[in-house]
């Protein structure tokens, strides 16, 4: 599958990167809104969708980007950032589609836009981390399609109960 470069895959989907703190802060509402998700939030991810949108701000490796709707209001947003190691491999940090607004291509094209975002940075590759919840059957299934495969599973990792799925791609040079 050809990579589009970042510019026009954010094109593609009318995706802006966050650039200014009250950016910042607005993504970081639309992800803590109730019910985005399927499952309710570890309270670590809280704490990232609180504090990593403003502090990505200005790092070349980490970033996000928004869509917003009719009315101005931010309705889809999608967070990268380089894994710990800082040795290439990128990981989703959030993707989450406003629920009036899914199932129209949205979350495909910023899923693009992210692995855009890592073939232009150099990485070799995009981690994304899942839950098992049946609720997440939208997202294995895009995840399917644009060509991750599941490398991993940790039983238990969020909830009892609730499970972590690893779904990787190689960036293809
Ligand atoms: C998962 C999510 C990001 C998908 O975004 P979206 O804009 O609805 O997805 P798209 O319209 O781009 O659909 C892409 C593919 O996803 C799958 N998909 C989307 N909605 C689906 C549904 N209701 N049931 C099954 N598969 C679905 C399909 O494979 C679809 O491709 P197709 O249209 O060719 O069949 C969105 O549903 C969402 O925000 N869910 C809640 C938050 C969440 O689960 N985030 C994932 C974080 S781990």
């Amino acid at each position: 599958m050809d990579l589009l470069k970042t510019s026009s895959a954010a094109a593609a989907c009318g995706a802006q990167r966050v650039a200014v703190p009250t950016e910042a802060e607005e993504v970081s509402a639309f992800l803590l809104q109730p019910n985005l998700f399927g499952t309710p939030l570890t309270p670590g991810e809280r704490e990232e969708f609180k504090t990593h949108p403003v502090a990505a701000l200005g790092c070349a490796d980490d970033g996000y980007w928004f869509v917003r709707d009719a009315a101005g209001a931010i309705c889809a947003a999608i967070g990268v950032r380089m894994n710990v190691e800082r040795t290439g491999i990128f990981e989703v940090s959030a993707l989450a589609i406003q629920a009036g607004r899914r199932g129209r291509g949205l979350g495909r094209r910023l899923l693009e836009l992210a692995l855009a975002f890592v073939a232009d940075s150099g990485g070799r590759g995009l981690l994304f981390e899942t839950s098992s919840d049946p609720s997440y059957a939208p997202m294995h299934k895009l995840l399917t399609d644009l060509g991750f495969k599941q490398v991993g599973r940790f039983p238990d990792f969020y909830f009892p109960g609730e499970d972590t799925l690893w779904y990787y791609r190689a960036i293809e040079r």
